[in-house]
């Protein structure tokens, strides 16, 4: 059977199923179809994928057909809040990648609430799973890391790990904000809200960073430019008390409002209808992660889109080799869908393709 070494990294590594998509051309989901239903494959498609999965000598992964004997064949996620359609599609791509190999999926909610998060993983573990992916509730992964020693492989999920021996998946969010703030300021705009929630979670605080950044780099003072409105959720109603507040308060109104997801932005929307405030003539918005209400919206939101599926996917797809070599570190880069919410004229396309930087080891350069 082929194997394939990492560029730059001189490991050996077994063919997966994203090696197979990536060669015939097709989705990850299609090859699973394939794989599972190939009656759901059209003809042509269908051999496309089987000629590469030949010629990559693809074999479904040995550790999940050891798994398939009866011994362990569920897999635990924690993720902050399944209730947030962000995290619902990547719930899909994990398990998408899991039925390739006729596994389970156990999931659960922390609410960014560090007990709740250790509550979790001790009944996981109990539970005996046979991997766990988890977004870390707050800034330590200690009790990560202390699964991960009792034997239960960890992959990070929509984190950087800042250690080599835990794998995971992220979205450059640094970056992010920047193509939001750059959209934002191409249109015109110099004073600019931003709606953001608490820098105890990771993501809040690296699109805080970019949005500060770009205004810098813009010869703009972040503290003149930008209006701060912090939030305790990242929900809807927060979003909505935040805009009302803000259409409160006395002095120059910016004229755009960023917010840290998509979820906020639809409470901003919402508030900013209710007080008859045009969109995008007065106050353009811009979103966070593009789930699937963004493009249905009366004023369809422009937003940084996040490859939900794809992390998801790709987590699973870690934690499944997980043990042969060393984990895996995926950071995609998200890209930017402009639509009604921030330009008259918008391009309903991504301006941004999706990227992905895969290293076995630290993403060079990458904040440690
Ligand atoms: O969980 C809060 C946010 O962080 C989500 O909406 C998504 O953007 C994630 O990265």
């Amino acid at each position: 059977m082929p194997t394939q070494t990492d560029a730059g990294a001189g490991r050996v590594r077994r063919p997966s199923v994203t090696d197979v998509a990536r060669l015939a051309g097709v989705s990850v989901g299609t090859v699973s179809n394939v794989l599972n239903r190939p009656d759901r494959v059209a003809g042509a498609t269908r051999e496309r994928v089987l000629a590469a999965i030949e010629e990559l000598g693809f074999v479904r992964n040995a550790s999940a057909r050891q798994l398939r004997s009866g011994e362990i064949t569920t897999i635990g996620a924690v993720l902050l809040d399944i209730a947030n359609p962000f995290f619902t599609e990547i719930a899909r791509g994990i398990e998408d990648r899991l039925a390739v190999d006729d596994l389970t999926l156990m999931l659960a909610s922390s609410d960014e609430n560090p007990d709740r998060e250790a509550r979790y993983l001790r009944l996981f573990a109990e539970h005996g799973v046979r991997g766990l992916l988890a977004t870390p509730s707050h800034g330590s992964i200690d009790a990560l890391l202390a699964v991960q020693d009792k034997g239960i492989p960890v992959v990070l999920l929509d984190h950087v790990s800042p250690v080599p021996e835990l794998g995971s998946v992220a979205v450059d969010d640094v970056t992010g904000a920047g193509l939001a703030i750059t959209h934002l300021l191409e249109q015109g705009h110099r004073r600019i809200a931003f709606v953001n929630g608490p820098m105890t979670l990771r993501q809040c605080v690296d699109r805080r960073d970019g949005v500060v950044q770009t205004l810098t780099e813009h010869g703009l003072d972040p503290a003149e430019a930008l209006v701060e409105l912090g939030v305790d959720n990242l929900n809807a109603d927060a979003g909505a008390a935040a805009l009302d507040d803000l259409l409160d308060r006395p002095g120059p109104r910016p004229t755009a409002v960023f917010c840290v997801n998509d979820l906020t932005a639809l409470g901003v929307l919402r508030a900013l209808r209710e007080h008859g405030v045009p969109v995008p003539e007065e106050m353009a918005v811009v979103g966070y992660d593009d789930v699937s209400f963004a493009s249905m919206l009366t004023t369809p939101l422009t937003s940084v889109r996040q490859p939900m599926h794809t992390l998801g996917w790709t987590a699973a797809d870690i934690l499944l080799r997980s043990g042969a070599g060393e984990p895996e570190q995926v950071v995609f880069t998200p890209e930017l869908v402009v639509r009604a919410s921030s330009d008259p004229a918008p391009e309903a396309r991504p301006r941004f393709g999706l990227a992905a930087t895969r290293r076995g080891g630290r993403i060079a350069g990458w904040p440690r």
